[in-house]
């Protein structure tokens, strides 16, 4: 069977911790592995405005052996002047993987339905795994290996309900962390994937917690991670966001809950002044740059893994 990346729960806890681990190897050595060499092509397509993602996936990809063939989304404009299904069955005849930013978790399901090669969320409404694999790597490193993260707390405090939080609850769940969500009840995370995180955090020994109260989210945890309130797609929703999210602010006050060596997320880009103050992004302890650089090592890892496991090796 194809090996997708869909949602974090799409890796067990130990394929999850053997990509940490080899993202780990690839900061090292980031030819250690090149999966790609031919060179084979991987379709990067964008539905949304994108940084991190297309430079870490086009480097990582080249780093591979590969090509990284970049479609604009503009221009495919899939599921309107194509169907999903017949892109999909175009773009698996030629290319090894395909990674998609778009906006439905159901369009990338269809898409990995009859691509026949792996298909990668590079971030959705609902989830962005990639980044939780960036964030894991990261954290694994400044504990001390992959093998550290299992009992660890990660608080995140913020829109409780977009793709970043859904994806600390799986992601999050499947290495054996305590995670805890403080946000405003009208943006707790979506019950499914609250039930999905806590069935998971059963079986690794973590837990899943979902409270209003930043203060209690961040109490003694030994990393915190917050993100935009306004997610791409929401821009029209930003001022009356802004009044609801203010006491979820990451700022040094907030902080002085959690561990005082407690490491600070965020996936970027942030709003200084807004979900995180400068003095906490830009602070000893964020690992915000170590996060970004992560985004490389940690997807060559993930591409890596799917290329050499299932159907697609
Ligand atoms: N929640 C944010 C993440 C950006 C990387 C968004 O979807 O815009």
């Amino acid at each position: 069977m194809t090996k997708h990346f869909l949602r974090d729960d799409d890796l067990t806890p130990s394929e999850q911790r053997q990509v940490l681990e080899l993202a780990l190897a690839f900061k090292k050595d980031r030819h250690v592995q090149t999966p790609l060499r031919g060179p084979r092509a991987v379709a990067v397509i964008f539905d949304k405005p994108t940084l991190r993602t297309q430079v870490s996936f086009t480097t990582g990809i080249a780093e591979l052996g590969g090509y990284p063939l970049l479609v604009d989304g503009n221009l495919a404009q899939i599921g309107k002047r194509e169907s999903i299904a017949d892109t999909a069955r175009v773009l698996g005849r030629q290319v090894a993987a395909i990674v998609w930013r778009t906006f439905e978790q159901s369009a990338i399901t269809e898409m990995s339905e009859l691509a026949g090669v792996p298909v990668v969320n590079a971030l959705t409404d609902d989830f962005h795994p990639c980044q939780i694999l960036a964030d894991l790597a990261t954290l694994a490193e400044h504990f001390g290996g992959a093998g550290e993260l299992s009992g660890k707390t990660l608080a995140y405090v913020g829109d409780g309900a977009n793709n970043m939080a859904h994806s600390y609850l799986l992601g999050g769940a499947t290495a054996g962390l305590h995670v805890r969500i403080g946000s405003p009840a009208q943006y707790s995370p979506a019950p499914q994937v609250v039930g999905r995180a806590t069935q998971i955090a059963a079986q690794t020994g973590g837990s899943v917690t979902v409270t209003t109260d930043p203060n209690e989210a961040v109490a003694g945890a030994d990393a915190v991670a917050t993100d935009t309130w306004v997610s791409m797609g929401r821009e029209d929703e930003q001022a009356e966001r802004r009044d609801i999210f203010i006491p979820y602010q990451l700022n040094t006050e907030l902080l002085q809950h959690a561990k005082a060596d407690a490491l600070v997320l965020h996936c970027l880009p942030a709003y200084r002044g807004q979900e995180i103050t400068a003095a906490v992004l830009d602070g000893p302890q964020s690992v915000a740059w170590d996060e970004a650089e992560y985004r490389l090592h940690a997807q060559k890892a993930l591409l890596t893994y799917l290329l050499t496991h299932g159907d697609a090796q």
